[in-house]
């Protein structure tokens, strides 16, 4: 029998609605940034769910937890499949929740099938992917592949200044049962299933995406100083003013991002101002840019002009000018093989669907130079995502569920 028969609609979809109730919001989102007591319950009811189910639950130094069902060689490293439980600040029910979920009914569709496997299958959710609250995007597994070391990300800071080893300590204190394991475990293969976040397969009325590599992906932090003034008496030629420096550094790069083919992607998502009164000239401008692109060269083209441009505007507006590279991933391409395995299983199963890139980012980017890689895609409604009203259709999240099951089987014979 194939475990995917196994899969159940309902089961799948009540976890997710249950667990989309740990920081939902009055618009029907889900507020469970990383690291927040929010994040420390969802964590709770994950390995709750797996004692329930006999499976055994482990987290490493930065948080990752691991759900695991033996395999009958119980030594190898694990297939491993998941995602991430937290989500933006005004974030939906299914991204990164629906990867943790479908891998979780993935393992019950094995259990009820009675199917075994030689490698373990694991389910792991990965710590603060989203990187809304702490810096960088995809952290826990940038750490356990080395990307970033273990001690970077612990001294990373919130907006308030909190310390990111401060609030991973009281959220782990909320699992500390846990079996500790250490970073960098090897995984025999990686698969991650995950909402599309854009309009491809639901325009197409498709159901499953063989998602073939990420974009690049590159963060910065850019802060202008300039010089508190009166905002009534102070003529412009006596003026630092860092809002309108970054304000003319943001349109500049704006139009230099806007390209023909719409593929660059440019954005600044926050803006913080000081001191922040209506009459003082502002002596502070800080924002981050989010910038991505399918190709490494035009990433590069942009990431010069970013680096230089704000310095050059700066001594225009007589401001000083620092640039910070918060993140900087390259494209990512996954493994063939993986990809041709999923793409096989879909169409085993009769569902429409077809190969894809990923526009948004994932932890698969940075497992994928280290254990051979890919993800599966499923609609979401109107390709809406980052966004309270997020939704999706329980039977395509089964459907992704399904397709997963089957190639963690395959990859784990
Ligand atoms: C992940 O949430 C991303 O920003 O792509
Ligand atoms: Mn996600
Ligand atoms: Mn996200």
């Amino acid at each position: 029998m194939r475990a995917s028969e196994k899969v159940q609609c309902d089961r799948l979809w009540d976890r997710l609605m249950e667990m989309a109730q740990i920081g939902a919001t009055q618009k029907g989102g889900v507020n469970r940034q990383a690291l927040t007591p929010e994040d420390a319950k969802a964590r709770r009811k994950l390995a709750d769910w797996a004692y329930e189910r006999g499976f055994a639950v482990f987290q490493d130094a930065i948080g990752n937890m691991f759900v695991r069902r033996s395999g009958t060689d119980d030594g190898l490293p694990p297939v491993t499949t998941g995602s991430h439980l937290d989500t933006q600040p005004t974030g939906g029910k299914f991204d990164g929740a629906f990867g943790v979920l479908a891998g979780f009914e993935a393992l019950e569709a094995l259990e009820d099938a009675g199917v075994k496997t030689r490698h373990p299958v694991e389910v792991v959710a990965w710590t603060n992917e989203e990187g809304a609250r702490f810096p960088s995007t995809a952290m826990g597994s940038a750490v356990t592949t080395g990307k970033i070391t273990l001690g970077e990300a612990l001294r990373k800071t919130d907006p308030d200044g909190i310390v990111l080893a401060d609030a991973l300590a009281e959220v782990m204190a909320a699992t500390s049962e846990l079996e500790m394991r250490d970073l960098g475990a090897a995984m025999h293969a990686y698969v991650e299933a995950h909402i599309e976040q854009g309009p491809v397969l639901v325009s197409a009325d498709e159901v499953i995406g063989a998602v073939t590599s990420v974009q690049s992906m590159f963060g910065f932090q850019v802060d202008f100083f300039g010089e508190e003034a009166h905002a009534g008496t102070t003529p412009r030629a006596n003026r630092s003013d860092a809002v309108l420096a970054a304000v003319e550094t943001i349109s500049t790069l704006e139009a230099e991002a806007t390209d023909d083919a719409d593929a660059l992607r440019f954005t600044v998502g926050r803006i913080i101002v000081s001191p922040g009164a209506p009459n003082t000239v502002p002596s502070h401008a800080h924002f981050t840019i989010d910038l991505r692109h399918p190709d490494d060269e035009e990433i590069a083209r942009m990431t010069d002009l970013i680096e230089t441009l704000p310095i050059k505007i700066a001594s225009k507006r007589k401001c000083r000018a620092t640039v910070q590279r918060t993140s900087e991933v390259p494209v990512t391409e996954f493994d063939p093989e993986v990809v041709a395995l999923v793409d096989q299983v879909r169409q085993d199963l009769g569902l429409r669907g077809r190969r894809m890139p990923s526009g948004a980012g994932h932890d698969a980017m940075y497992v994928a130079p280290t254990a051979p890689t890919g993800m599966i895609f499923v609609p979401c409604i109107g390709g809406i995502s980052h966004n309270e009203a997020e939704d999706a259709r329980p039977e395509d999240l089964a459907d992704g569920a399904r397709v997963l099951v089957d190639c963690l089987a395959e990859l784990a014979r």
